[in-house]
């Protein structure tokens, strides 16, 4: 396929390198206007050419894998070269984007969100490695992307294992429990992921798991505290040694995706009137750290 990658961070090099390997013609939007990019991956590098109108108006898909507070900005200039027959792969941390891409795009052009476990870390160099393996699902994002279940099969090739989900909100919510739990707690303790097995945290985690199953119900999950928290340890387990995003973002002063991880958990909690003091207090303790990582 010709496929068109827009955010070529961690989870997007991961990406673009491993459906590059499987035989697939990835070319890149990144920052700035350079025609071509290296990227690099567990030691392997890959040169691949960017910013192209011409590539990406050619593409028979577009992945965006761009931080989620950057998916506007990182999307406008680029959707007058976005072929209306093209499918539109969404996959990041947290939810609400989606909805304003789907306004933007016909109702005909396929829009698909998926949702990826895997751990990826970024070294000083600049290169990325693999640190954890975890399932990646996707599904359709709009009435005609339910046609499009190729897609899980095509990158599940390139990058196993990938799962077709019919009802993909469901898998989103998990993940979003996943992130609400992991990243907050991660990047307030400057802690890898791991560490949130041992006994000190499971009081905090069986509280956010709570309030995450009275929230995930009321928008209709079928779930138990019991699975939410099962999914979080596996997460934990799998990717031990890997700093989460959110970890790294506080670590290195950049923006974080708590608006759309934490802050949606308490919007979504707010619309329902239940009450989510828990992740309110992460909500608070991830935003003062952030204001005293500037201050320092
Ligand atoms: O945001 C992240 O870091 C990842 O989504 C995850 C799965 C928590 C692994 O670190």
């Amino acid at each position: 396929m010709r496929i068109t990658l827009i955010g070529a961070g961690a989870i997007g090099t991961l990406w673009a390198v491993k459906l590059t390997q499987a035989g697939h013609s990835v070319n890149l939007v990144t920052r700035g206007n350079a025609s071509e990019r290296t990227l690099s991956l567990d030691g392997t590098s890959c040169t691949l050419p960017a910013n192209q109108t011409a590539l990406m108006q050619q593409s028979d898909l577009w992945l965006i894998c761009t931080k989620a507070y950057d998916i506007q900005t990182a999307l406008l200039p680029y959707l007058p070269y976005l072929h209306r027959d093209t499918l539109v792969v969404l996959m990041h941390n947290g939810m609400g984007p989606h909805q304003w891409l789907a306004a933007q795009l016909s109702e005909r052009q396929p829009l698909l969100l998926a949702t990826t476990s895997h751990g990826v870390c970024r070294h000083r160099t600049g290169d990325y490695q693999h640190t954890g393996c975890g399932p990646t699902t996707i599904g359709p994002g709009n009435q005609a992307g339910h046609a499009c279940t190729f897609v899980a099969e095509v990158f599940d090739h390139a990058l196993p294992t990938v799962t077709w989900k019919g009802n993909i909100v469901q898998s989103l919510w998990f993940k979003l429990a996943i992130n609400s739990v992991i990243n907050p707690l991660t990047a307030i303790h400057g802690i890898p992921n791991g560490e949130l097995l041992k006994l000190d945290y499971d009081p905090i985690i069986r509280e956010l798991c709570q309030e995450l199953a009275n929230v995930m119900r009321a928008e209709g999950i079928h779930t138990t505290v019991t699975e939410i928290r099962q999914q979080i340890d596996t997460v934990a387990k799998a990717t031990a040694n890997n700093y989460s995003s959110m970890n790294r973002d506080v670590f290195y002063q950049r923006p974080t995706e708590l608006e759309y991880i934490t802050g949606y958990v308490l919007q979504r909690a707010a619309a329902h009137h239940i009450s989510a003091p828990h992740h309110q207090q992460l909500y608070q303790a991830v935003k003062q750290g952030q204001r005293n990582k500037e201050s320092s």
